[in-house]
């Protein structure tokens, strides 16, 4: 049985020292529900992966309370330092070479030498890394390949009795994941569009580049969580619509299309901030409206690709990705 725990003091304190035991908790980030485990317990760091039924060759997240204690854990650099300072606590994760002392599990990296870092910007989540004074391995807190969760109802549909607990936090204010940006190169790489907004980066570092550079031969994935087919709702997804078909389901981004057998209205004034927020649960309400009224797929207007529209139109091309 998964317990759900409502925020307070108690419950805080009874998570932390869940997770000292080695035990799995989800709990409420800015961006979405994580996954929580003991991040230096390779027994926690495996019984994540098995929950989730996520790929080994996929690495976490590690969280940390402050930039201080993280970056005792990684090596840093200006670049670094620099956006720690100006993002954190916040949605931005961080790859940077492990320190040889690290002592968060090596299967936390997926045999990487580097280490994935972040300072969650909201106040029960950073209470909790406080108390529980080990850092927090947390991937997105769903069923590998599904959509992530943003309210612990989210979270439940997926795991639950796969985990210990949920902490309840209410539903994730950003809504999407943080943005990862890998610094361990001469050049910063963006390996996930999230929560920051690539131009608030690049206005503090310079330009990003986008994506992978090409795999040397025989060089692994470098950021192997992004592979094509994720965040999938169980309805087919057809993106760009301008118009809609009848028997369609309808995602919505400002004045919507005539003609959905239902719709989920991501921001009816057109913002990509109020769209991230809404996402996640509208591709959730689509697929089981859409189920009902026996529509055959999920029409997405178009949404622009500039502030956290990018992180948007990231999620719903993989939700349109041929499914692996
Ligand atoms: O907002 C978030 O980032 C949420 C909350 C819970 O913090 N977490 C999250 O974790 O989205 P996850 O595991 O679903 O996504 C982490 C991404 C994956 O694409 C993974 O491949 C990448 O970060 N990643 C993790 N460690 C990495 C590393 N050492 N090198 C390259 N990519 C890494
Ligand atoms: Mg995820």
């Amino acid at each position: 049985m998964t317990e759900v725990l409502n925020v307070g003091a108690h419950a805080l304190a009874r998570v932390a020292q869940l997770l000292r035991d080695g035990a799995l908790v989800a709990f409420g980030t800015e961006t979405v529900y994580g996954l929580g485990g003991d991040a230096t317990n390779a027994a926690s760091i495996a019984a994540i992966f098995q929950a989730k039924g996520r790929p080994r060759f996929n690495p976490l997240i590690a969280h940390y309370p402050a930039a201080e204690e993280a970056f005792r854990h990684v090596q840093t650099n200006d670049r670094a330092v620099l956006v720690a300072q100006r993002f954190w606590p916040g949605p931005l994760t961080l790859v940077l070479p492990r320190r040889p002392e690290c002592p968060v599990a090596l299967l936390a990296s997926a045999g990487l030498e580097t280490l994935a870092v972040r300072v969650p910007g909201h106040p029960v989540a950073l209470e909790l890394l406080r108390l529980a004074a080990t850092p927090i391995a947390a991937p997105s807190a769903n069923r590998s390949g599904a959509v992530s969760p943003t309210t612990a109802r989210h979270v439940l549909d997926g795991l639950s009795g796969r985990i210990a607990a949920v902490l309840d936090s209410g539903p994730c204010g950003v809504g999407v994941e943080s943005t990862v940006l890998d610094l361990t190169g001469p050049h910063p790489v963006l390996l996930r569009p999230g929560g920051v907004a690539v131009e608030d980066l690049e206005a503090l570092i310079g330009p990003l580049q986008r994506g992978l550079p090409p795999a040397e031969p025989g060089e692994g994935l470098r950021s192997p969580g992004l592979l094509a087919s994720h965040y999938a709702p169980a309805l087919p997804v057809r993106l760009n619509a301008v118009s809609v078909e009848a028997d369609e389901a309808l995602l919505a981004f400002g004045p919507a299309l005539p003609g959905a057998r239902c719709q989920f209205q991501l921001s009816a004034a057109g913002e990509t901030t109020e769209a991230a927020s809404r996402l996640f649960e509208g591709l959730r309400w689509l697929d089981a409206e859409g189920a009902r009224v026996r529509a055959r797929r999920i029409a997405v207007m178009p949404v622009p690709e500039t502030g956290l529209g990018l992180a948007i139109a990231d999620r719903l091309h993989r939700a349109a990705a041929p499914r692996g």
